[in-house]
């Protein structure tokens, strides 16, 4: 593979940096080079200053009070949801529940519509690339209602066996939940392909939408999936908030999941009658700040353009593969064809955690661990790997500064 020029890519990466204050730090003396966008993802200044002036002069609770300030913030909090909306291309702003994240989305998932609709014997189909927060919601529910999980297998590459997905389709299966962008290879799966598949069956499907949503455009009406979820804090917000997509008919004919304030019509001791969507699903108050923060942080990303995110960070991982597969001794896990910019790898006779700690010693975050998806570990016969996770704001020099860092792992280990 030729490794791609810094031309190639469409933005003014250093000019982008000066947004992120935190990207100046130095760690153990040597500039930060931040690869662990998979993890979280850092926070513009635009999005700081946003969440200082709502804090400073637009707070108060929502939905609760006419007066100025809870208008106010009112205001800014369902505009926020119509920012949320408008990003992933949902038909209505009501399909936009706030979470606090996408496993508290999935959660909803679970509680509002599995416990409602899946039963004994009924099967749902999940894949070997989830990560554990749409396995182990999923795995409560089977054990509470005694249905049963199917999973999807992947080849050596990373790829999902689709024969196999279409192979797992009977009169008892429910529900399929299946991860966009595979938080620890980086493959891109063919959700729409899958989704299509499952509806011509009648069946539902979740996206689980944590790595795709920083990364490409999300188009939920074309995808035509039921439900999709992600966090804001991969996507250069604040933590604590994310998003679930549902349908309007599903979202109307679930349970709610929390009962509290703001989720209801009205209250006696001998009947509640449930509130509106999203509101049905929003008990208590909310995180104000954390949804408009996200909304500004949606707001920066699209200043800078979905496409032309993916194209930089397309282009670091194609410099960073090309340079990884030249190096003896260190082998790429996941090397899907349609891949996002993960790069989980290995050093022959190095631990992950030797390898994170050393890397950090040159000032290089990287994550290393199961990454949350350990069937993905069992699946290569691994406990952990290591991994580089690029964003729009990484540079090529970060590439290299990778690329030596392992050098210098290699040459202690050697
Ligand atoms: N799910 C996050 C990751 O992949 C935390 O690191």
């Amino acid at each position: 593979m030729n490794a791609p020029t810094f031309k190639s890519s469409p933005l003014d990466v250093e000019r982008i940096r000066q947004d992120f204050p935190i990207l100046k730090l130095q760690v153990n003396d040597k500039p930060l080079v931040y690869l662990d966008n998979a993890a979280s993802s850092q926070m513009p200044q635009q999005v700081i200053d946003r969440i200082v002036r709502y804090q400073t002069t637009q707070h108060a609770n929502i939905h609760r009070a006419v007066h100025y300030l809870s208008e106010t913030a009112t205001h800014e909090y369902e505009i926020a949801r119509r920012t949320l909306q408008k990003f992933i291309n949902a038909k209505e702003d009501r399909e936009i529940i706030f979470t606090s994240g996408t496993t508290e989305a999935i959660n909803l998932v679970m509680h509002g519509y599995g416990r409602k609709f899946i039963k004994a014997g009924d099967e749902i189909i999940l894949t070997t690339l989830e990560h554990h927060s749409n396995i182990v919601p999923w795995q409560m529910l089977c054990e509470e209602t005694g249905a049963k999980i199917r999973v999807v297998p992947i080849n050596d590459a990373g790829e999902l066996d689709i024969d196999v997905y279409e192979s797992l389709f009977n009169e008892r299966t429910k529900f399929v939940g299946v991860v966009h962008i595979s938080n620890a290879l980086g493959t891109i799966n063919p959700v729409k392909e899958m989704i299509a598949f499952a509806h011509a069956r009648g069946v539902p499907v979740l996206v689980d939408g944590a790595q795709a949503a920083p990364h490409l455009k999300v188009d939920v009406q074309e995808l035509d999936c039921d439900f999709y979820a992600y966090s804001g804090h991969k996507l250069c917000g604040p933590t604590g908030i994310g998003m679930l997509y549902g349908k309007a008919k599903h979202l109307e004919a679930m349970q709610p999941y929390k009962g509290g304030g703001d989720m209801i019509l009205s209250v006696t001791f001998e009947k509640t009658t449930y509130n509106t969507i999203p509101f049905k699903f929003e008990a208590g108050t909310p995180p104000i700040m954390a949804a408009i923060g996200l909304g500004a942080a949606i707001d920066y990303l699209q200043t800078i353009g979905l496409d032309n995110i993916a194209a930089h960070e397309h282009a670091l991982l194609a410099y960073a593969t090309a340079q990884i597969n030249d190096m003896p001794g260190v082998g790429i896990i996941g090397t899907a064809k349609n891949k996002a910019s993960v790069i989980s790898f290995a050093i022959d006779g190095v631990h992950p955690h030797d390898i994170g700690s050393l890397l950090n010693q040159e000032g290089v975050a990287v994550r290393t661990g199961h990454h949350c998806a350990q069937p993905v570990m069992n699946r290569y016969r691994v406990p952990a790997t290591s991994r580089a996770s690029f964003a729009f704001y990484n540079t090529m020099a970060e590439v290299d500064a990778l690329i030596a860092g392992i050098r210098v792992v290699q040459k202690v280990f050697a």
